[in-house]
């Protein structure tokens, strides 16, 4: 079958799959303010058409899934598609991106349905501060999930810390020394602007910005990246187990190499995260649609895939859909 390969050449190779609009959180830079329009339950895909199209895709190239949300777990029985899309050949690299909240429950269960690489979100180490970013009480929950994922033994674990001025900015060395002892990569992202999600200059801290803060106290290593679709700049601090990385988005996007296509929970394929063309598939699906014209779909999702995305500015203002209902 034909290999999936855009206008400028990059073939790809991992599929982000959404698997819920919701979420138990309610984070200010993903949730727009005035919220979001659920989609009905007989819109979202199901477990079986989630699993059928990830079969397809894997006969296509993609040899990694990730499963994000909204909140990936608050869709039930989550560990049982682990284990269906872990079993589907040619998936080398099964992930998935948590808020945490109810991975105490399930840490163990992702683990035994092959779940390999586990990042969770976490901006701030304090208590107050985590209810005023997600409007709810749960910090104590991440912090017991992410001990469970530890003790589950998940091959690689991440730490996602969107980094915002006068927010949370003054906790990145807290964070470095969170991981002196874990073996978690914590990853600093650049705040990046959607429609409505409270994003300005003021609370954009930039790569630069976040290396001389932490430069201020430890001398950052960088580390060479063995994966060629990297987007994460990576640096070793010695005598730290936990590893440090940025994601920087903003100040120097990785759009060049990117391999990654994207499956909302309602179907769509969408080719770019700030690109708002989808191609809905759920209902060719159902009516029993060949794979090869399904397939041939996906390839013209990825035919109009643009080189990148516009500066901050213009993403601020572009019409898409909000972080929540893509993912990330
Ligand atoms: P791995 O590389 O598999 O560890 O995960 P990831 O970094 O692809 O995924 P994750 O869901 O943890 O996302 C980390 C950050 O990268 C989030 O801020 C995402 O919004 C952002 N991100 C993910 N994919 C893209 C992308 O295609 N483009 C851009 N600009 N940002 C992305
Ligand atoms: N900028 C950067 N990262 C974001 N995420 C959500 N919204 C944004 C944003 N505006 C992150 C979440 C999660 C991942 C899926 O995307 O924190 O870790
Ligand atoms: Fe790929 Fe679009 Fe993300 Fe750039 S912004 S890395 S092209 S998905």
């Amino acid at each position: 079958m034909k290999q999936l390969i855009d206008s400028y050449n990059r073939k790809h190779t991992y599929l982000r799959i959404s698997v819920t609009d919701r979420c138990n959180l309610r984070c200010n830079y993903c949730m727009p303010h005035g919220g979001i329009q659920l989609k009905k339950r007989s819109e979202m895909l199901t477990f079986d058409e989630i699993e059928q199209l990830s079969r397809l895709f894997a006969s296509m190239g993609i040899n990694k899934i990730r499963l994000t949300g909204g909140e990936p777990l608050v869709r039930k029985d989550l560990p049982e598609l682990v284990q269906r899309l872990a079993n589907i050949p040619g998936i080398r690299t099964l992930g998935m991106t948590t808020n945490g909240v109810l991975l105490k429950s399930f840490a163990h269960q992702l683990k035994q349905a092959r779940l390999t690489n586990l990042n969770i979100s976490l901006d701030t180490l304090r208590p107050s501060r985590f209810e005023m970013i997600s409007g709810k009480q749960h910090f104590n929950d991440v912090i017991d999930g992410i001990y469970a994922a530890l003790d589950a033994g998940i091959q690689l674990l991440k730490l996602n810390v969107v980094v915002m001025g006068g927010i949370n900015d003054d906790e990145l060395l807290d964070f470095v020394e969170f991981v002196q002892d874990k073996p978690i990569n914590i990853r600093f992202i650049e705040y990046m602007p959607f429609k409505f999600n409270q994003w300005n200059h003021a609370k954009f801290v930039s790569f630069r910005r976040m290396m001389e803060t932490i430069s201020e106290k430890y001398k950052l290593e960088p580390v060479q990246s063995t994966d060629e679709h990297y987007v994460a700049k990576d640096y070793w601090i010695s005598g730290l187990l936990g590893k440090i990385s940025f994601i920087t988005s903003i100040s120097d996007h990785f759009c060049g190499t990117c391999n990654r296509i994207r499956l909302t929970a309602d179907g769509s394929i969408k080719s770019c995260l700030f690109h708002s063309a989808e191609i809905n598939l759920r209902s060719a699906l159902r009516n029993g649609t060949p794979d090869d014209v399904i397939s041939e779909m996906i390839q013209s999702a990825i035919t109009a895939k643009p080189f990148g995305h516009p500066a901050a500015e213009e993403l601020a203002q572009i019409e898409n859909r909000s972080m929540i209902q893509i993912g990330g």
